[in-house]
């Protein structure tokens, strides 16, 4: 039994054609944290807050999964439960690509969450012509995601497949928000072999056993493949 944990981050949605957030073209260069991605910014500004992540959501539907997200459906076919996805993402290229056993712990931008009675439910339209909840009826839906301040979904079980696990796993991301970026770390205390798939070498705290630099749709497949092949041997 080899039971892997897998980190993934924007880098592995950009050749999708979904923007990262740090860097030349990113999210965070053309758009304040602080005016878009806190509990603060909602309440003060709801619209723009709103329109941003319409404006997310509706872009979600010209994009599509790319090879990286095909190849860890590909790893859960054959790992099935000993395999687990925890994505800081809130697109939903993993699930499209085939992804069932997948945490988003960053929230979703196809959910909304009802501040008035805490439903989830699944929402692909706009928010911010403030539409009611459809199990309250009252206009307090704001975006199913995690801003800055607010605590991340499923911290319990993240940690527990983590602690657990025999292979860890980074792909596209930054390391430069926590408690994801403390991941990797923690796994490789409790034994974990660590890998990191990204563009370029990232400064983690503890340093991967294995990082690979390269296009998370080169370098996830051919990582995927070799796992395929320890499996079968
Ligand atoms: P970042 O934008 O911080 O980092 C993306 C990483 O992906 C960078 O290290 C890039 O070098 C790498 N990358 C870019 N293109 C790539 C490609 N084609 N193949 C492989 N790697 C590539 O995104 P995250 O680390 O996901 O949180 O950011 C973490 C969190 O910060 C996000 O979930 C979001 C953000 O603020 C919240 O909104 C709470």
């Amino acid at each position: 039994m080899t039971r892997i944990v897998v980190l993934t981050g924007a880098g592995i949605s950009a050749e999708s054609g979904v923007p990262t957030f740090r860097g030349a073209e990113g999210l965070w260069e053309g758009h304040r944290i602080e005016d878009v991605a806190t509990p603060e910014a909602f309440e003060a500004d709801p619209d723009t807050v709103q329109r941003f992540y319409d404006a997310r959501r509706r872009a979600l539907r010209t994009v599509g999964p790319n090879a990286a997200h095909r190849a860890l459906a590909r790893l859960e076919s054959a790992y099935g439960s000993e395999l687990l996805v925890v994505t800081q993402n809130v697109d939903d290229l993993h699930e499209r690509a085939g992804s069932i056993r997948l945490i988003h712990m960053h929230g979703e931008l196809r959910r909304a969450r009802c501040t008035a009675c805490g439903a989830r439910p699944r929402w692909d339209d706009d928010l911010a012509d403030r539409p009611p909840c459809p199990v309250c009826r009252r206009p307090a839906l704001r975006p199913d995601v995690v801003w800055f301040g607010e605590m991340p979904y499923e911290l319990a079980r993240i940690e527990e497949a983590v602690v657990a696990c025999d292979v860890f796993c980074a792909i596209g991301t930054s390391g430069a928000v926590y408690p994801a970026a403390g991941y990797a770390a923690l796994a490789s205390a409790f034994g974990a072999h660590t890998v990191e798939l990204n563009l370029e070498p990232t400064d983690a705290v503890v340093p991967f056993d294995e990082a690979r630099t390269g296009l998370a749709s080169e370098a996830v497949p051919a990582w995927v493949d070799e796992m395929l092949a320890r499996r079968a041997t």
